[in-house]
């Protein structure tokens, strides 16, 4: 699978957007965090940033909604033009419905997974997704440290994926960086966000390409 890099803008310099987004633009999509402060213990930003996003026109964006309540929401942000729409497990009602309407509406669907949300009561619905997304920290903040043992999750997520001959993208996502890249794509991700890697770095531009390159050489 292609490997794609998802610069995660939750902590830029917001008041800066443009200049932000161009220091990411060879990356793949620009990947934005929406918190609800009732989903999980923060709260960012909503639909007018995601738009706001969207329309620099630098990057896809790929949403990523740690909301509750998503089956309300989730569609605003497919109707603004974010090229994915990922939503959490443990918020949807009723997760295949609302991955149907994101379809219908143009976007990509995700499906993310707390830490503690195993992917076995999904695998007969991975083929109404387009992206898996596994939690490798608690959501809610950047800049907190990869939690290894959820490699095992990516691993099932990979295989299952493989035996129903789809192609569905692995994303990983907190504590991404040059340290732990390589371990979650010898898992099967495919699909690496980064924040504070990215944003902190010197250059965002080599860190990009630094952690592209070191996924590529486990992707298949
Ligand atoms: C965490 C967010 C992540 C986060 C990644 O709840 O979903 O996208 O911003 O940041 P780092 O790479 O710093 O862990
Ligand atoms: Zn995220």
């Amino acid at each position: 699978m292609k490997t794609t890099i998802s610069p995660s803008i939750l902590n830029c310099n917001i008041a800066h957007l443009r200049e932000e987004l161009e220091k990411i633009a060879d990356a793949d999509v620009a990947h934005v965090d929406v918190m609800d402060n009732h989903f999980v213990p923060n709260l960012s930003w909503g639909l007018p940033v995601a738009e706001a996003v969207v329309k620099q026109g630098i990057l896809p964006v790929d949403a990523h909604l740690m909301i509750e309540d998503p089956d309300r929401w989730a569609p605003g942000y497919a109707e603004i033009g974010c090229h994915s729409v990922t939503f959490h497990a443990e918020a949807a009602a009723a997760p295949l419905r609302l991955a149907r309407e994101l379809h219908r509406l143009g976007a990509k669907a995700g499906l993310a997974l707390r830490p503690a949300t195993d992917i076995a009561p999904f695998v007969d619905i991975l083929s109404e997704f387009d992206m898996i997304l596994v939690m490798t920290v608690e959501p809610g903040f950047g800049g907190q440290e990869f939690i290894e043992s959820m490699m095992g999750k990516v691993r099932r997520t990979r295989e299952a994926i493989n035996a129903a001959g789809l192609e569905v993208s692995v994303q990983v996502d907190g504590g991404v960086s040059r340290k732990t890249i390589e371990m979650a794509a010898e898992a099967g991700a495919d699909n690496f966000v980064a924040g504070s890697a990215i944003f902190r770095a010197e250059n965002a531009y080599e860190e990009i390409a630094a952690l592209r390159q070191l996924a590529q050489q486990h992707v298949h």
